[in-house]
């Protein structure tokens, strides 16, 4: 039997492939699009579709907004939260994650709108939860610059204490709804917590009813030492960005240690590797297709401007045929040395033209494809696969490829799940 695997969904409410070939036409912005884009993904059994986020119209590229709002690159962007309740309400087994950032939100409000949504998708909520990595993001907040990364983990480390006991402030029997005695929820245990930490405070308990998974499904993407410890500690399930299978493997390696260190079960984590397949009927057309992409006008720079948006470093000062010189950021490190590849020698142009390949070849028909992945999660132990487009512009055509061709090439062969059979979220991920 071969290893099974994960599959889940990477995007973002953003406009989507606005000036694609085959774009789709219309606004994206009433959420029905990415409707109908989960229910694709529920018919191909996805463990989940996860909504990225940032909160800012970076500058990082040359100082100014113009790159980032001609290409719609990153913006405009809508909230997750309430299109994930809307997709929620139209799907019934889809897993759908929202990222919301510790940064932005006040804990008690993310806790009640995380257990609102776990109650309107019957369990099958998640939450990625980010620290944002960006001084424009930190802006909206009334705060200077971004908290140093250090400090930005203790933050978010006292912020996953307190939101716990607020999830854990309801007991799971508190709603008796006894209409005989006239009795809705059961006083005694409904609790408030007094939290009281180095950086937050609050009262408790939850004002909502305690939800079918409790707490919601947790997703994490630490890259550093330290958001990879982060991660060990909180996750369900981690997102990661990775180069070729020594890449993954070794990420995964690390964090799975990082578990067991902390006494979880590794088993317990599924490791998610971001994946940019290009499908087509024959090697070469996909091949093409490829080629197309990388080789455009404009791909290099907004494929650089993009590392730029969330590593918070203007790409465009240095030069293109040049090896870039070592750098570091307080927004997204692991990201910046995915890209970076650190002692390849390669130029900023080499880099820019990978920035979407990740040394799996994820480029031919469904078939090859399906054996490439299959392969890789062979030898590196697990997880599974976090599908993605680049610069997040996604349209139908592509959603069929994957949810039509790939994902059945992979149930052929046995790989990946052809029935949901758990009721939520984090069941679905330790099914295997
Ligand atoms: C696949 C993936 C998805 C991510 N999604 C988001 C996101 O939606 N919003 C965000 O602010 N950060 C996002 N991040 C950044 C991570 O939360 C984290 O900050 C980053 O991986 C760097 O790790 P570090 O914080 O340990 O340096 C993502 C990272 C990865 C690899």
């Amino acid at each position: 039997m071969p290893k099974r695997f994960h599959l889940a969904w990477f995007t973002n409410f953003t406009a989507g492939d606005w000036n694609g070939t085959f774009s789709h036409g219309g606004s994206p912005w009433d959420g029905k699009f990415f409707v109908e884009f989960a229910q694709a993904m529920e018919r191909a059994c996805f463990d989940y579709m996860i909504l990225e986020d940032t909160l800012m119209v970076s500058e990082a590229w040359a100082g100014t907004a113009e790159m980032s709002l001609r290409q719609a690159l990153q913006v405009p962007k809508h909230d997750p939260v309430p299109l994930a309740a809307m997709i929620a309400a139209a799907t019934s087994r889809l897993g759908i994650v929202a990222t919301m950032s510790t940064l932005a939100w006040p804990p008690f409000m993310l806790a009640r709108a995380a257990t609102t949504i776990d109650h309107i998708s019957g369990g099958r909520f998640g939450w990625n939860i980010v620290t944002s990595g960006e001084d424009a993001a930190a802006q909206q907040f009334g705060l200077e610059k971004l908290p140093p990364r250090e400090l930005r983990y203790a933050m978010a480390d006292e912020y996953m204490e307190l939101v716990c006991r607020l999830f854990d402030s309801w007991e799971p029997d508190a709603v008796v709804k006894d209409r005989e005695r006239g009795v809705y929820a059961d006083w005694r245990k409904v609790h408030p917590i007094h939290f009281e930490g180095e950086f937050f405070k609050c009262r408790g308990p939850l004002n909502t009813a305690s939800s079918p998974q409790g707490r919601p499904t947790f997703v994490q993407a630490g890259g550093s030492p330290r958001g990879r410890a982060f991660a060990a500690k909180h996750a369900d399930s981690i997102i990661a960005s990775a180069n070729g299978v020594p890449g993954m493997k070794s990420y995964r390696d690390d964090v799975r240690g990082h578990a067991a260190r902390v006494g979880r079960d590794p088993d317990d984590i599924k490791v998610l590797y971001l994946v940019y397949p290009f499908l087509a009927e024959t090697s070469e057309e996909a091949r093409a297709k490829y080629e197309r992409l990388v080789g455009s006008d404009g791909f290099i720079r907004a494929a650089l401007a993009s590392v730029g948006q969330i590593t918070d470093i203007d790409f465009s000062r240095f030069a293109l045929d040049e090896p870039l010189p070592r750098i570091t950021t307080n927004g997204e490190q692991g990201s910046l040395d995915r890209f970076a590849q650190w002692g390849s020698g390669k130029t900023l142009r080499q880099l820019g033209s990978e920035r979407f390949d990740n040394g799996l070849d994820l480029v031919g028909t469904p078939d090859e494809v399906a054996d490439r992945m299959g392969q890789a999660i062979e030898e590196i132990g697990g997880d599974g696969f976090l599908i993605s487009t680049p610069f997040q512009r996604v349209g139908r055509r592509f959603i069929n490829e994957v949810c039509e061709g790939l994902v059945p090439a992979l149930q052929r062969r046995g790989l990946v799940r052809e029935v949901y059979t758990q009721p939520t979220l984090r069941q679905t991920l330790r099914e295997f």
